[in-house]
């Protein structure tokens, strides 16, 4: 076999984000951009020499393509061996599972996660670690680094390798093992949940609606909700991928999975409705006539999760993004356990879980999961509501009511606007870091604050400081805002409004969340000056 060394020459801009390097389609595929990255990668791992890599991607435009580039690469670079996913197709959760089943030295996933996919939309790289989980800063860091001082990259001359069927194949000294994207995942579920008690839910009529959005989970959603636990056949729909996800965001919320939500609120709606994005690690729930936030399916999780087997003996504790709502932080003071608040992005929660210090974790962007892997995991957290589901036999809206009976009711919103102009958008924020220290005592739109700062967070295992992680504004009467940029955005900047307000058991808990968020949502236009430095106060998403 042919090994070349390739003069490249640094390419600007690859920096990793809240979750890999993410990029338009065309930049990708743009000449030495890829292989840059990759090898970019094995330099800042200490090489590839004689590692073992698992390598899958949410099936998106360029992902058959670029699988074969990595494939000839890893050889090149004298992998020992690659395991792929049939088709090159692998689910984030499935992909971190296998990681940690076969002990290898870490994965390239190719996903660019809720974004659109196709020629002139979203593709990405992720880098996870032995652990199953996203690089942490460190790693990221020294990418970039490596990505700045590249000069060659080293690449095989080989024929495409056959990723249709299942089996093994070399190509040079590397063994190259293509499998089931499904199988050893839905062991692990199995592992996890009472397959028994949801199985016979279903037969005894229990209806659900899973939209998997021509994306990745669509095989997994199949053979778990339909082989295996014998929902009827049509309960996934849009369970094929495509390669652009039939033209929508693969995003699961009440704006991209609006044909599911309509469902779920009219007079046909199934018991149960869920979805999950392009590589399967986010998940919408939404049960008859009744959504969920994210924080407070979160909540819920926890509150339930001794009634699923894998989850029996108790969690040990909680970690939830900082932006989330401190819903969950309610249930956790109640089971006597720890709850930490993090920094965006699922790589701030490995090394809680690595120390046994968190069990679950969640996100408000419709990320949800626990230790059984380290990402987030958006069929782990439909089963384990299936699951609350088969034992309790009450209904998600009920589960939900009883649940802010208890613990008082979190509500909360995110307002994106997306695709502002970067220069207003860091003005805005610089501007507001500017009022942090006399914002106390002001009021705004009626609303005074009571305390306001910049999230840094220092992690508790391993010390490591993240600094700049958003802004967060309290104010009189329970409520809270926090504003951030985006750091997965691929076009201009996306600024994040999360408004959260929490009213306590006995008050109201029924009232729109709109309604009850207007005051803040005021309040923070005002505060930001934000027509002044985005032109506009309208988001482009609710969710
Ligand atoms: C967004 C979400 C964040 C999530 C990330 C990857 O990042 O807000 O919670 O971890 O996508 O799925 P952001 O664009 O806000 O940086
Ligand atoms: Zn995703």
């Amino acid at each position: 076999m042919t090994f070349e060394t390739v003069a490249t020459r640094p390419i600007n801009g690859q920096k990793p984000g809240t979750s890999g390097l993410r990029k338009k389609t065309r930049i990708f595929m743009g000449e030495h951009y890829l292989e840059n990255f990759i090898q970019a990668i094995f330099n800042a791992i200490g090489g590839a020499d004689g590692k073992t890599f698992v390598v899958g991607g949410d099936g998106r435009y360029f992902n058959a393509v670029a699988i074969q580039t990595i494939l000839k690469m890893a050889a090149a670079n004298g992998a020992a061996e690659v395991i792929v996913g049939q088709n090159g197709h692998l689910s984030t959760p499935a992909a971190s599972h296998l990681i940690r089943l076969n002990k290898t030295d870490g994965g390239i996933i190719l996903s660019a996660s809720h974004n659109p996919g196709g020629v002139d939309e979203d593709f990405g790289i992720k880098f996870n670690i032995a652990n199953g989980g996203p690089a942490p800063e460190a790693v990221t860091a020294a990418m970039l680094d490596a990505s700045e001082t590249i000069n060659s990259y080293r690449i095989a001359h080989q024929p495409d390798v056959d990723l249709g069927s299942i089996g093994s194949a070399k190509m040079g000294q590397m063994k190259i093992t293509i499998v089931d994207p499904v199988s050893d995942y839905r062991a692990l579920m199995e592992t996890l949940f009472d397959f028994q008690a949801i199985r016979a839910m279903f037969a005894a009529g229990f209806t659900m609606r899973f939209d998997a959005m021509h994306a990745v989970t669509g095989p997994y959603a199949k053979a778990i909700l339909e082989e295996t636990l014998g929902a009827p056949q049509g309960t996934v729909v849009n369970s094929v991928p495509l390669e652009d996800f039939g033209g929508v965001h693969p995003d699961p919320n009440p704006i991209w999975a609006k044909t599911l939500m309509d469902l779920m609120m009219s007079g046909d709606a199934p018991d149960f409705g869920a979805a999950s994005d392009g590589d399967g690690d986010r998940n919408m729930i939404v049960g008859r006539g009744q959504y969920v936030t994210p924080s407070d399916s979160l909540a819920v999780l926890l509150a339930n999760a001794h009634l699923a087997p894998g989850y029996k003996d108790g969690v040990a504790g909680v970690a939830r993004s900082m932006p989330t709502s401190a819903a969950c932080d309610r249930v956790a003071e109640r089971l006597g356990v720890e709850c930490f608040e993090t920094p965006t992005g699922w790589k701030f929660f490995g090394n809680l879980m690595d120390a046994g210090r968190v069990t679950i974790c969640g996100e408000e962007s419709a990320g949800t999961g626990s230790n059984h892997v380290r990402e987030k995991d958006g069929l782990w957290a439909v089963l384990l509501w299936l699951n609350i589901l088969a034992v309790r036999k009450i209904s998600v809206a009920e589960i939900l009511a009883d649940h802010w009976a208890e613990y008082g009711r979190n509500y909360y919103s995110r307002h994106d606007y997306e695709a502002v102009p970067a220069v207003g958008a860091n003005q805005l924020i610089n501007h507001v870091i500017g009022q942090l220290a006399d914002l106390p005592g002001k009021s705004f739109h009626g609303l005074t604050v009571t305390r306001a700062d910049e999230f840094s967070y220092s992690d508790p295992i391993d010390g490591s400081q993240s600094s700049h992680q958003g802004l967060r504004i309290w104010f009189e009467g329970g409520g809270r805002v926090v504003l951030r940029l985006s750091g997965t955005g691929t076009e201009g900047a996306t600024l994040r409004v999360y408004l959260e307000q929490y009213r306590v058991p006995g008050e109201d808990l029924r009232t729109d969340p709109a309604v009850v968020l207007y005051p803040l949502k005021q309040a923070i236009i005002q505060l930001t000056s934000m027509h002044h430095f985005i032109g506009r106060t309208d988001p482009d998403v609710v969710t």
